[in-house]
């Protein structure tokens, strides 16, 4: 039986031009992170399940894990996200480092999704997380990052906006005006975190098997807020003013930077892993035909508890690759890679020419160009052929009588302008390769 040629469901095999793409991606997040001195850093793509039983939730262990029972009888499961792995990192080296403690990677990241636009079971994810910072100063660096990002990729307000809700706002709303239990409370977020994707029916319906008609009312109120405003009359008319002092202040540091072109209050925002203990947000594509979350984030306090640790304030985001090339392609911000980077194609037309060539493309690579040695004889059209088939710009020509005076012709197939070159005269010949 023939095997099939396709990838894993829900993962993808990267062919050059996908890989040049996700390359430049990385670049970006690269340079973006670093331009904020965030550092480095990498774990195992291999956890014990019990890292992400402590505090990821039910959904992630119970829907998405990938996981399995090694030979040495540990229950094992392929990295679903990257928070834990960091936080347990974290914990091992907090004491030592000066904070705030900025770390950013890109990891892939498995989950057992049905695949679907913007939900594959493989993507990779820009994750950038800060620890130690003071009360929201890094909640608004956190996002400044994000918005860099996206605005190093050409996009701007009319592209994206970030959802901002706080986890200690809901908590007073649902435990203190609404009188729910720890258990009620848990089911209300999962209600929450679903309500966009299901129609005002089945709202309802899970509402009605969690909160009488008083709470049901609250909760109606809560989850229409359309803006801080609505958010502070709420919150004044329940006496809970004083549970929002935080959030409103990290507000007010957002209005007070570039952020405020971006952020909107979502009640719908609760975010579904169970560690986030502050601030949330979710950065969403404003384009009609891709309504959905590219990044989301929050505030956690009490990660690093789970390995005995004294709390430290950590704060990030994750941001996925498949969402980012959606969001991207439906605004035109990204080109198509089709071609591969070269500067030069070089050939020659008979054996006795080998030597020479050889070392001009040595030559040439030494001083950081991309040359492609054609492996091969070429006389002139079979030459030109290959240049256009791989669509190099500049092609060089070595044949019996450029070798007899020691030179090359090198020919620019967009300007068609051609030119002999010395073929010891490197720092024209790249001259020239560059002017056009
Ligand atoms: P998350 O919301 O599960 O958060 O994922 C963050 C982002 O990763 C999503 O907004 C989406 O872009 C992408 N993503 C997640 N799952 C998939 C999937 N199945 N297919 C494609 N893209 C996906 C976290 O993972 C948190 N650990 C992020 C974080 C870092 N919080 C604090 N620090």
């Amino acid at each position: 039986m023939a095997l099939s040629k396709s990838p894993y469901r829900g993962t993808r095999d990267l062919f050059p031009q996908d890989k040049r793409k996700q390359q430049y991606i990385f670049d970006v997040m690269r340079t973006t992170a670093e331009s904020f001195c965030f550092e480095p850093y990498d774990g195992p793509l291999l956890e014990e399940v019990d890292l992400y039983r402590a505090k990821s939730g039910t959904e992630l262990i119970n829907e998405q894990i990938y996981a399995f029972i090694d030979r040495g009888e540990r229950e094992v499961a392929i990295r679903p996200e990257m928070t834990p792995t960091l936080a347990r990192m974290v914990a091992q080296i907090h004491r030592e480092v000066a904070k705030p403690l900025r770390w950013y990677a890109i990891p892939n990241l498995m989950r057992y999704e049905k695949p679907q636009r913007g939900r594959l079971r493989e993507h990779w994810q820009l994750n950038c997380d800060i620890f130690g910072a003071p009360e929201n100063l890094g909640e608004v660096e956190i996002l400044q990052v994000a918005v860099a990002l996206l605005k190093n990729f050409g996009a701007n307000q009319n592209h994206f906006e970030i959802l901002l809700n706080d986890r200690r706002v809901v908590d007073a709303i649902f435990k203190m005006a609404m009188q729910l239990t720890d258990e009620q409370c848990y089911k209300l977020y999962k209600v929450v975190d679903r309500s966009k994707k299901v129609t005002a029916e089945a709202l309802e319906k899970m509402c009605d098997e969690i909160l009488n008609p008083q709470q049901k009312q609250i909760f109606l109120q809560y989850i229409q807020l359309k803006n801080f405003g609505e958010l502070t009359n709420l919150l004044s008319k329940l006496n809970l003013n004083d549970h929002a002092k935080s959030f409103l202040q990290f507000v007010e540091l957002c209005q007070q930077s570039e952020l405020k072109d971006f952020i909107t209050y979502d009640p719908t925002i609760v975010r579904g892993l169970d560690y986030y203990t502050g601030v949330v947000f979710e950065i969403f594509d404003k384009h009609p035909d891709n309504r959905r979350a590219l990044c989301g984030g929050g505030a956690y306090a009490n990660l690093l508890q789970i390995f005995n640790e004294e709390p430290l304030a950590g704060i990030g985001f994750g941001l996925g690759d498949v969402t980012l090339l959606d969001f991207l392609q439906s605004h035109g911000l990204i080109d198509n890679y089709a071609h591969q980077n070269s500067n030069l194609l070089i050939t020659y037309q008979d054996e006795a020419q080998w030597k020479i060539a050889n070392q001009l493309a040595q030559d040439l690579r030494a001083n950081e160009l991309q040359i492609e040695f054609h492996l091969g004889e070429a006389k002139l059209k079979k030459a030109f052929q290959i240049a256009e088939k791989k669509q190099h710009q500049f092609i060089a020509l070595i044949g019996e009588s450029e070798a007899a005076n020691g030179e090359v012709q090198i020919k620019n197939q967009k300007t068609r302008d051609a030119k002999n070159f010395k073929l010891n005269d490197i720092k024209n010949i790249i001259d020239f390769l560059k002017a056009n």
